[in-house]
């Protein structure tokens, strides 16, 4: 049995009491606060380039990801508008700048986030304004929220103990301990959004079929953007912060709530096979173009 999560009702009251718990709790860290002393630059760089530039990219993406969720939700309710304006937008772009600010500290080159949005979202924007398939949309926004979320708190609890034991203590305590301190409160939102639409039954058989499919067509993991040249960037993520021979433990985690949600029915499927597919390709791809740039080099 999928389903190890217990059985309560998820209402609109408790998923806007949440988030507004979250903004009391977690001002946007301020870029002053945090100490960016580095004991060994060339160690850290050597161990976490990849992951602190590809974390500092995805966090400033943040204000795509807005536009989009604007495109996608053009009937967005006050709770949503809450979570993305007043708490997730503030909170990630703080994120984004301080990692940003780090990896210039060590020399690395500033981040540069992709801030169009695509084609495909446009589409599916163009086709939200027919309400069923917004609701679709939104289903699909918040479990990519959720597995997108899920991954920057496994992202940032890896770094987080290798910093540590690096004894990069001033950056672990003070800049990584605070991110991760807000990125669960952000699951917690999707996880609780999805969770209440499939519980209040608020999709018709079609359209969790549909749901379905859309997610199985384009699942991307966080900050892939459906680029190859990301997803590579990705597979070094995931190969630096030690999770190659975890794949498949990892792919549960963070598709746990999709599992639980859309695919409860399907027997066995406990990970969903498209996870675990987009984390090998990400690896196959970032080795090929190692080995492409080693020959060429
Ligand atoms: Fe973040
Ligand atoms: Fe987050």
């Amino acid at each position: 049995m999928v389903d190890t999560v217990p059985r309560q009702i998820i209402t609109g009251q408790k998923i806007a009491d949440h988030v507004k718990r979250l903004g009391d709790l977690y001002p946007p860290i301020p870029l002053d606060s945090v100490d960016r002393t580095v004991n060994n630059p060339d160690l850290v760089k050597q161990k976490y380039s990849n992951v602190l530039n590809y974390l500092a990219r995805v966090e400033l993406e943040v204000d795509r990801n807005v536009l989009e969720l604007l495109v996608l939700l053009p009937d967005v309710d006050e709770t949503n508008r809450m979570f993305y304006a007043d708490v997730w937008q503030p909170q990630e772009i703080q994120h984004g700048l301080i990692l940003d600010r780090l990896q210039q500290d060590l020399d690395m080159t500033p981040s540069e986030p992709h801030l169009d949005v695509s084609a495909k979202i446009k589409m599916l924007g163009a086709l939200a304004h027919f309400e069923p398939i917004q609701d679709i949309a939104k289903l699909l926004y918040y479990l990519t929220g959720a597995s997108t979320e899920r991954q920057a708190v496994l992202a940032y609890n890896q770094l987080h103990t290798g910093l540590n034991e690096m004894g990069e203590r001033a950056i672990s305590e003070t800049i990584i301990s605070p991110i991760k301190q807000q990125e669960p409160g952000h699951f917690a939102f999707y996880q609780m959004s999805a969770t209440a639409m499939v519980q209040n039954g608020e999709l018709k058989p079609w359209q969790m079929f549909l749901a379905r499919v859309l997610r199985e067509k384009s699942y991307g993991l966080v900050g892939t953007n459906a680029m190859d040249r990301y997803k590579a960037d990705m597979g070094a993520v995931v190969l630096d912060l030690g999770m190659e021979d975890g794949m498949d433990e990892y792919a549960r985690e963070i598709g746990r709530v999709e599992a639980r949600l859309l695919w409860a029915n399907k027997q066995g499927m406990e990970v969903p096979p498209y996870i675990v597919k987009a984390l090998r390709e990400s690896v196959d791809l970032y080795r090929e173009r190692a080995a492409r740039e080693g020959s060429a080099g």
